[in-house]
């Protein structure tokens, strides 16, 4: 993890938070590394949390604000939730009318909202697509209850992945169209994540326009929850060639796994990048590579190198930081890679070390 790439990130997103009074809050999911926290908290405005475990990681480790949203909370977890959490989100108004009053004997001031589905998402894969068909994510229109919004104070929406900020905008437009007449009642509005804000090609101004027009029309505040953005391509995974071997091809088996380390790249799915590689065939020596799992879908992808792959050879996979040590897991017994901070002075830190006894302690 470089430090250094994080601040230039959390820089961008913070120049947006000046320029337009909006609050961006770090989406723990994507990146939970909490060593990093400090750093984060001098920028961003606080976390927001899956569920009780999130959040109390947030609460104790940035000390910040904290908001939460579950697609549905249960009652033996919801008190110690509201001791760690600013705002709360419900994705039903039958679970806001379940923990209301819970809510109220706590005595807390705790800020409410519902999260709302849009029916409109420019998405393409169902498994990432929180507006497709039958989604359980998020109340339509259709179940809108207008008159439970007693005690709301705010609206969330969350319906992007990996997007510019044009896709915002329309996305806004049928916000407004289908729940604006509410959204002049709430003193919020969450625009989830999704937003790739620190991509080169990112249309900022676009977004700070979009982000000007909800607040003036509507006087609310606006809170945006990114959380690749954040640590977009400020990590690195080290891994190392353990055997090559020939079937048709040939094949590089290396110290690191797709389904263990790397999930997304099977699931999303996506191809990492790899520094001084390029596509099948683009370089002399083309490669399959493979974790050492005995699952045979275990494959990262194919590659092309300057020079022949061996034993001990080092390659570095580019991104690595975001939807990674959240997701990882120890399938086959895999340990898990070290986690390493690479400070602005040029030292190293290593934060954690895994091995027999974290592999242990989850079963
Ligand atoms: C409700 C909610 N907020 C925020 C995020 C963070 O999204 P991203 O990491 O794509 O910015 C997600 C991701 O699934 C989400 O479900």
């Amino acid at each position: 993890m470089d430090e250094g790439l994080l601040r230039r990130n959390l820089e961008l997103l913070h120049s947006i938070e000046t320029r337009t009074g909006c609050h961006i809050l770090l989406a723990l999911k994507a990146f939970s590394m909490y060593s990093t926290f400090p750093l984060i908290a001098r920028y961003l405005d606080g976390v927001t949390a899956s569920g009780l475990l999130e959040a109390r990681l947030g609460y104790e480790e940035m000390g910040k604000a904290v908001h939460v949203f579950s697609p549905a909370y249960s009652e033996d977890e919801f008190d110690e939730i509201i001791g760690y959490c600013g705002h709360i989100v419900f994705n039903s108004f039958d679970q806001w009318r379940r923990f209301a009053p819970k809510i109220q004997a706590s005595g807390k001031q705790i800020s409410c909202g519902i999260r709302i589905n849009p029916g409109y998402s420019e998405i393409e894969t169902d498994l990432y697509n929180p507006c497709f068909q039958n989604s359980r994510l998020g109340v339509t229109l259709e179940r809108f209850e207008p008159e439970a919004l007693d005690g709301i104070e705010g609206l969330h929406f969350h319906t992007m992945c990996e997007q510019n900020a044009d896709t915002l905008e329309r996305t806004l437009a049928v916000v407004e169209e289908k729940f604006g007449r509410w959204l002049g009642r709430m003193k919020w509005i969450n625009f989830g994540g999704g937003h790739h804000i620190t991509r080169p090609d990112y249309d900022v101004e676009r977004l700070v326009r979009c982000i000007e027009h909800i607040q003036d029309t509507y006087d609310v505040e606006v809170y945006l929850e990114p959380g690749e953005a954040v640590a977009l391509n400020t990590g690195f995974l080290v891994a190392k060639v353990l055997d090559v071997v020939e079937n048709g091809m040939n094949i590089a088996i290396l110290d690191t796994s797709a389904a263990c380390h790397m999930p997304d790249v099977l699931e999303m799915p996506y191809r990492p990048q790899i520094i001084g590689a390029g596509i099948p065939r683009e370089k002399a020596y083309t490669y399959r590579l493979g974790g050492p799992t005995c699952l045979a879908g275990d494959i990262i992808g194919d590659y092309s190198f300057d020079q022949p792959l061996f034993p001990g050879k080092r390659l570095v996979f580019c991104d690595m930081a975001i939807y990674t040590m959240v997701k990882n897991n120890t399938f086959n017994g895999m340990n898990l890679p070290s986690i390493v901070l690479h400070h602005e002075d040029g030292t190293d830190e290593v934060v954690k070390r895994f091995g027999y006894e974290d592999f242990k302690a989850r079963l």
